[in-house]
């Protein structure tokens, strides 16, 4: 069977939690550092527009940064505040709309993964819940209530400044160990106040987030949530480890206002849970009933990790499974990285059945924006 009967179900269209998409495939964020002092230029619009162009249903931006001194921990990765930087972002919206596709930026504080020694010349200091590390070693004070109200508002402004520049979706980055993440884990929140305690007390500063930027974006436009289990310093950590634990972390943050939940995995086929063979997005799915995006090593033969830790690469591979679920209803999106990464016509490819173009992924290609 020709690769373009096997994927029909990847192009169907989709419309739920307020968006409607051509297809199945999204883009999934990565950061890229090409935006100097905060501002994507017109190659970073170059960039997102080849992906519309080229089939991708709905992209996800790479992270980019709510207006607060501490929240980048890279050089380079674009702002989501101030006049250069937002304009910035309203070419590379324009690009996209032109080009027929759909947007959403994924807005990002890094907490307490901000290095000081990355910003030799900044006085500022890394923040999180409790000023932890994710190895738990004391790095700042923990945030004062004022702090935490700043913070989820800066969430907030962002999330406006996404609507009004008429981005399609707005996606809030909850995952990896980064400030929402640090409130989640317990390894990073060690509070004794309302922001800390159990599971549910540590989804309230993400309640708050999800609840401010919902009254600044008003009912229709679509937040998408994106949260995981692993940290980059324990890929088997765990916030939930049976589905009623799922259950109840996930129930605040669907009742806040996530109108679509992106389960970060690094491999999309493996179970979350014993007994079962739902991946995250599927018993996210399950649980919340709200449409889920999957994500993890799509088309490729290694997990992204491994680039990080070692540089490699990966070999493309079949999405036979992938699609099997899909069809099967266990999630309702899919989100590719590093395949669309190295190759901006990867969803068309395999739309078209054209395998023996597709191309492995190597580290050379984080070198440009092709
Ligand atoms: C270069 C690179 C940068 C990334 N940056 C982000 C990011 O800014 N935000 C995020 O949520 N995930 C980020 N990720 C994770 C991806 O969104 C995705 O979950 C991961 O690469 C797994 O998908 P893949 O196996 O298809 O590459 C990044 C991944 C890569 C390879």
């Amino acid at each position: 069977m020709s690769i373009s009967k096997t994927t029909t179900a990847l192009f169907q269209p989709f419309e739920g939690g307020g968006l409607k998409l051509a297809n199945r495939v999204v883009m999934a964020p990565m950061t890229r550092s090409f935006s100097p002092d905060g501002v994507p230029g017109p190659d970073v619009a170059g960039y997102y527009r080849r992906r519309a162009e080229n089939g991708v249903g709905l992209i996800i931006t790479e992270g980019t940064v709510i207006n607060h001194p501490a929240a980048p921990a890279d050089r380079d990765v674009p702002h989501f505040y101030g006049e250069e930087a937002l304009a910035g972002w309203q070419k590379v919206v324009h690009e996209v709309h032109e080009a027929g596709g759909k947007i959403a930026p994924q807005i990002w504080h890094t907490g307490t993964a901000r290095q000081r020694e990355t910003f030799p010349e900044s006085n500022v200091d890394p923040i999180g819940p409790s000023g932890l590390s994710l190895t738990g070693k004391p790095v700042s004070e923990p945030l004062t209530k004022q702090e935490i109200r700043e913070l989820v508002q800066g969430y907030a402004q962002s999330a406006a400044d996404a609507k009004r520049l008429g981005f399609d979706a707005v996606e809030i980055h909850g995952a990896h160990g980064y400030l929402i993440d640090q409130f989640f884990w317990e390894v990073t929140n060690k509070r004794t106040d309302e922001y800390g305690g159990d599971l549910v007390g540590r989804t309230r500063f993400a309640v708050e987030v999800i609840e401010a930027v919902r009254a600044a974006v008003g009912p229709e436009f679509p937040i998408i949530f994106r949260f995981s289990q692993w940290k980059p310093v324990d890929y088997s950590a765990k916030l939930a480890a049976t589905p009623e634990e799922l259950e109840r972390f996930l129930a605040p943050l669907s009742a806040a206002g996530v109108d679509i939940f992106h389960a970060s995995t690094r491999r999309f086929w493996e179970p979350e849970f014993a007994d079962s063979e739902l991946n995250l997005a599927g018993w996210t799915r399950k649980l919340t009933g709200k449409p889920t995006i999957t994500v993890g090593s799509v088309g490729l033969n290694s997990e992204f990790t491994s680039l990080f830790e070692s540089g490699q690469g990966g070999e493309t591979t079949g999405i036979e499974q992938l699609v099997e679920r899909l069809e099967r209803g266990e999630f309702d999106l899919v989100a590719v990285g590093r395949a669309l990464l190295t190759d901006p016509a990867w969803a068309a490819k395999i739309r078209d059945g054209r395998v023996e173009e597709l191309k492995p992924f190597t580290k050379e290609s984080l070198a440009t924006l092709s």
